[in-house]
């Protein structure tokens, strides 16, 4: 039977993408925000999983302003990365895992979602900053990705419900997955940042504690704001946190978290990465 054994919530900046490029990782700007991996990295050395979930927004490679699906669900043998504009483009393909990125979809819309199935796909930096944060010596990454893309860019966004909804869904089809696979669940994105307008710079240190604080002992506070009120709070990119509540709620009820790191700013971002685990990983 296949196990859920974790989630992995972080920021997805594209800076980082560049500053791992360069080998930053030590340089006194970034060593904070690297240092919060290496939790990361020790649980994944321990658990080794075969299989990413991961719920992130496409931020104009795959999906553009003319034509952007609410909910995308990727079905393709492998996924790939190209330069977004943000001069990098990470080489290394990601594999897929079709049969169960289908399964999820039958659920999925049997719960009564209208996803986007995506059956050729690229993942932006949104997929491959995170990526190469949790597995940065890889030759190839050691995990099959189901991506699933919510639209945090152009309004009407969906509601943190119907995101928290999604995530169960995924997570009951994971739970019904007749393959051995352990897999992890990632949300990416995040925390409060503003990239654009008056507000450019925009954080918010108090409400991104609350998220953080709430993750896993209590999601659905999470669900008290609005989208709007969430961008009210966090910017009009820190509504990214739709993909952490998303994940979040995919992994259940029986997790504690191991970790967390939280730093501002990187880039126009306060960053955070937080590791959960749940009791299924404990007892695999
Ligand atoms: C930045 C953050 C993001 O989430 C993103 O998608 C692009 C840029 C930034 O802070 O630079
Ligand atoms: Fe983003």
């Amino acid at each position: 039977m296949s196990t859920i054994s974790g989630g992995i919530f972080t920021s997805h900046v594209p800076g980082i993408g560049n500053a791992i490029a360069k080998g930053l990782q030590q340089d006194p700007y970034w060593k904070p925000f690297f240092d919060g991996f290496q939790p990361v990295h020790r649980w994944l050395d321990r658990v080794k999983p075969d299989v990413a979930v991961v719920f992130y927004n496409d931020h104009g490679l795959n999906f553009f302003l003319d034509a952007m699906p609410t909910f995308a669900i990727g079905a393709a043998p492998e996924y790939r990365h190209e330069d977004e504009g943000w001069g990098i483009a990470f080489p290394k393909p990601y594999p897929g895992i079709p049969e169960l990125s289908w399964q999820i979809i039958e659920e999925v819309v049997e719960s009564e979602f209208d996803p986007v199935m995506c059956q050729k796909m690229l993942v932006d930096h949104a997929v491959a900053v995170p990526f190469e944060l949790a597995w940065p010596d890889a030759e190839a990454f050691p995990v099959k990705l189901v991506p699933i893309a919510i639209n945090t860019v152009q309004h009407p966004l969906p509601s943190p419900k119907r995101c928290r909804d999604l995530g169960l869904a995924v997570g009951r089809a994971l739970r019904a997955w007749e393959g051995d696979e352990k897999i992890v669940v990632m949300g990416t994105g995040g925390l409060s940042h503003q990239l654009e307008g008056k507000r450019a710079g925009h954080l918010n240190v108090d409400y991104d504690k609350f998220c953080m604080d709430n993750l896993v002992s209590d999601p659905d506070a999470l669900l008290k704001h609005s989208t709007l009120e969430i961008v009210e709070l966090a910017g009009s990119q820190g509504v990214e946190i739709l993909n952490w509540i998303a994940a979040r709620a995919a992994l259940g009820d029986d997790c504690r978290e191991i970790s967390r790191n939280y730093h501002i700013p990187i880039s126009n971002t306060a960053a955070a990465t937080m590791l959960v685990e749940t009791r299924e990983a404990v007892s695999a």
